[in-house]
């Protein structure tokens, strides 16, 4: 869906259902069509706050980062809900993955690989519940790459193509702005973001990000546009 359908359909449908309500004040729907209506005007909310948060051209508070700590910090947020689910969490962290980033953009990629895991997971009748997040170094130590897979039920084939592009998504509730934000952000940091399926795991997102910022410059952030996967930008 485009960026005015996704923000102009739910305004017109909550609009529509407000006025039925005020022609109709007594009538029997009314409790039905609030909610609804409510509903509708949650869902622009999020839309518009995601929509923000895209758009604002922050300054990087650039600082040391110990990504096992972000990671962790992601983890802490989805705990409960992954109680409640029955999602097990499994980490494997080779090293404490310390790079030079902004400590809370890095942790917002983080959350939203995490919470689309989790989203998938959530609604699937799958036997193994699992997200497993993998933090490694490369052998040169340059590099800190990290790994988000779960055990759901994968990537529709509608939306494989178009992942991190805007908009795209297969979920009633999503506004499809998650993957585009991680991919801006991870950009801004001259990583790379890719993903992955394997036969164990059905959807894997794979980051790798450098560790000293003095090889994140212009260059370090073309390449990973070039190498990135989902269209261009
Ligand atoms: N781990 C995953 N397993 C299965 N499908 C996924 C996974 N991660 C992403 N997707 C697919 O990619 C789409 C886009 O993800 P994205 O995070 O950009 O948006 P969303 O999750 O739908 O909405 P939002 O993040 O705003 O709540 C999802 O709707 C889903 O179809
Ligand atoms: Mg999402």
């Amino acid at each position: 869906a485009s960026i005015a359908h996704e923000i102009r359909n739910p305004i017109t449908a909550a609009k529509s259902l407000v006025q039925q309500m005020g022609e109709d004040p007594g009538g029997v729907d009314q409790v039905e069509y609030a909610r609804v209506a409510v509903e509708e005007l949650e869902r622009v909310e999020r839309s518009i706050s995601h929509l923000l948060r895209f758009a604002r051209e922050e300054d990087q508070q650039v600082r040391s980062v110990v990504m096992e700590d972000v990671l962790e910090s992601a983890l802490e947020t989805f705990r409960d809900r992954a109680a409640r689910s029955d999602i097990r969490f499994v980490r494997q962290y080779d090293a404490k993955g310390r790079l030079q980033g902004d400590p809370e953009q890095l942790r917002r990629v983080a959350i939203n690989l995490i919470g689309n895991a989790v989203d998938s997971l959530e609604g699937a009748g799958v036997a193994r519940r699992e997200v497993r997040v993998s933090l490694g170094e490369n052998l040169a130590g340059s590099e800190v790459w990290i790994r988000i897979a779960d055990s759901g039920p994968g990537i529709d084939d509608e939306v494989r193509d178009r992942l991190f592009d805007p908009f795209v998504t297969s979920r009633e509730e999503g506004t499809g702005l998650g993957l585009a934000l991680c991919r801006k952000i991870v950009d801004e940091h001259g990583g790379t973001i890719e993903f992955e399926s394997t036969a164990a795991e059905s959807a894997a997102f794979v980051l790798t990000f450098p560790k000293d910022r003095s090889s994140t410059g212009r260059e370090a952030r073309h390449r990973s546009r070039a190498g990135g996967a989902g269209g261009s930008s």
